[in-house]
């Protein structure tokens, strides 16, 4: 298979130092009761290196996974979203962080913290890695945000494009 060339938009360097501002700030804004709710699949690279630098913050939370599928994500979007993967913990009474890649359209995140907030969450926080306010078609802002980024198809990082890319090093536009 061909692999056209990858324009790189954030290094693995750029991540990380980035990454451990983004813990502390979380730390400092949520309680110790919080739980972390990354939506797969985007997310896992993501999440997984957040959650250590949260730990080494001094923030040891308590984690669980949602998979979240839209169709027709990226191109055209019925709006239709559909939990393929639900939590095992109940959010009832409690303060959630949910963890995404990339903030996009806004649908699939906007799902999600009504979906939280219905089920009796508290609060509900949103930490994006990448915001991508060009393509944004609800009214969602996210609360913590890695890098906000133009409207260009990125991938590595856990972004991927059809299923590939997903485990670069670093986040990057792909050329031509
Ligand atoms: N890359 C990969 N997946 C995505 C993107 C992107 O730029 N935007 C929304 N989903
Ligand atoms: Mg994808």
């Amino acid at each position: 298979m061909e692999n056209p060339p990858i324009a790189i938009r954030f290094s693995s360097a750029e991540i990380a130092t980035r990454i451990e501002d983004l813990a502390r700030d979380i730390r400092d804004a949520m309680p110790d009761d919080t739980l972390m709710v990354p939506i797969l699949t985007g997310s896992f690279v993501f999440a997984a290196d957040l959650v250590r630098a949260l730990a080494r913050a001094g923030a040891d939370w308590p984690l669980d996974f949602m998979t979240l599928s839209s169709y027709g994500a990226g191109t055209r979007s019925s709006g239709q979203i559909d939990i393929v993967r639900d939590l095992r913990e109940s959010v009832a009474g409690r303060s959630v962080l949910v963890i995404d890649d990339i903030l996009d359209t806004g649908r699939t995140l906007l799902f999600a913290r009504d979906l939280l907030r219905n089920r009796g969450a508290r609060d509900v926080r949103i930490c994006a890695l990448l915001d991508k306010p060009a393509r944004r078609s609800v009214d969602l802002q996210a609360d913590f945000v890695g890098f906000a980024v133009t409207d260009e198809f990125l991938v590595g990082y856990g972004l991927d494009k059809a299923g590939r890319y997903r485990g670069l090093p670093y986040i990057g536009a792909i050329e031509g």
